[in-house]
């Protein structure tokens, strides 16, 4: 197949393109390469023939509809996104700019080729969404959610995501685009910006500094390793129902504070401070404005339908995320000089900041 990928410079979609390449997929990488993105993360395929780059902002609908008749994909997979929330805040602007006009312009790029092509019902639009637009669950762990649970983002980066995911379903029902989604929770693994909570903690603890924890740390997410998110992407883009939504989940639901706390077991095993334990180094910082209390995925329906499940605890997943920032100091190193990283974002509600 050939698949069109938006934002493969970034996280997921670099694991993506990765995983489909070494499956044999085709794949066109279009992403405009913003501040979260790092070419490096592609650079295990960037030299196979099934490889190809195409450096385009969503925004630009007229570069949209070049690479759409220039490769002729069967399949985009769309994860280009503004995704920090604590720059969301910030700067809502570019969010809904890239977010929500963006991917209109995919929409409409899309069905124009799919029209073009006689509609063929084999076509795909994967949306790659997020579980945060359904908002803040309680912390009773029998209340999951599922993909009928009523939309109710609380960031500008949730609220953006939402709005898309709208389009997308849209598209669907008017036009008949054959589309599927995904609302996926918490990722981490390999090639994670250094901004986010995962790899600061780590490169925050090997540098004697202080392992930021939001509020009392009592937040529960539902981690996911981001090579069982890429490998669930793949399968819902084949055998997922057009129309369909699928929610992700890693089935490992715990509070920040105990992720971090992990994160410094782990590093007192692989790299032993000269005395005491990283622990120490963990302190409580002002939280984030709404800062939702607990994310969770009912994953009966990608279970029961088409049969995945996450490959790793969080356990398993965290250690091989250590050992990879140990062993990859070149690739994150020059990310810390880039604008905005290692600085505390998000927390000045009152400032009129409008975009950027
Ligand atoms: N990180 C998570 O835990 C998580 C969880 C669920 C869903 N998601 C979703 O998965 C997708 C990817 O997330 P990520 O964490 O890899 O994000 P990321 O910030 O690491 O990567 C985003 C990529 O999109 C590119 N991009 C941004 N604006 C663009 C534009 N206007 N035109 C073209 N390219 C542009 C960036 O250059 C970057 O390479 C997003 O849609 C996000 O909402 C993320």
């Amino acid at each position: 197949m050939k698949l069109l990928v938006t934002g493969g410079a970034g996280f997921i979609g670099s694991a993506v393109v990765r995983l489909a390449v070494a499956r044999g997929h085709s794949v066109v990488n279009l992403d405009v390469l913003t501040y979260a993105a790092c070419l490096d993360n592609v650079a295990q395929v960037s030299n196979s023939p099934l490889y190809a780059f195409e450096e385009a902002d969503i925004r630009d609908r007229a570069a949209l509809d070049r690479i759409f008749a220039e490769h002729a994909p069967d399949a985009v997979m769309h994860l280009a996104a503004e995704s920090h929330v604590d720059r969301s805040i910030d700067g809502p602007g570019d969010f809904v700019e890239t977010n929500i006009t963006g991917t209109y312009n995919m929409l409409e790029a899309a069905r124009a080729h799919w029209v073009g092509r006689g509609r063929p019902e084999s076509f795909r639009f994967h949306h790659i969404s997020t579980d945060e637009v359904f908002g803040s669950l309680p912390m009773d762990p029998q209340v999951k959610f599922t993909e009928a649970t009523p939309y109710d983002p609380r960031s500008p980066y949730s609220a953006s995501k939402a709005a898309s995911d709208h389009l997308v379903r849209a598209w669907h029902e008017t036009y008949g685009l054959p589309v599927v989604l995904t609302n996926c929770s918490n990722n981490y693994g390999p090639y994670h910006f250094p901004e986010k909570l995962v790899p600061v903690v780590i490169l925050n603890a090997l540098a004697g500094k202080e392992l930021p924890i939001y509020g009392a740390g009592e937040n529960i997410r539902d981690w996911l390793y981001v090579e069982d998110h890429a490998d669930a992407l793949l399968c819902v883009l084949e055998r997922g129902a057009p129309g369909r939504s699928y929610n992700i989940g890693g089935e490992n639901e715990r509070t920040n504070l105990d992720l971090v706390r992990m994160i410094c077991g782990l590093m007192d095993e692989i790299r032993p401070k000269a005395s005491g334990t990283y622990v120490d180094q963990i302190a409580f910082v002002a939280d984030r404005p709404g800062h939702d209390a607990r994310y969770a995925i009912d994953p009966t329906r990608i279970r029961d339908e088409l049969g995945w499940r996450p490959s790793v605890t969080v356990e398993e997943g965290l250690r091989r995320t250590v050992e990879w920032y140990l062993d990859n100091e070149d690739w994150w190193r020059p990310l810390q000089a880039r604008h905005g990283v290692g600085e505390r974002l998000g927390t000045d509600t009152k400032t009129m900041s409008g975009a950027r």
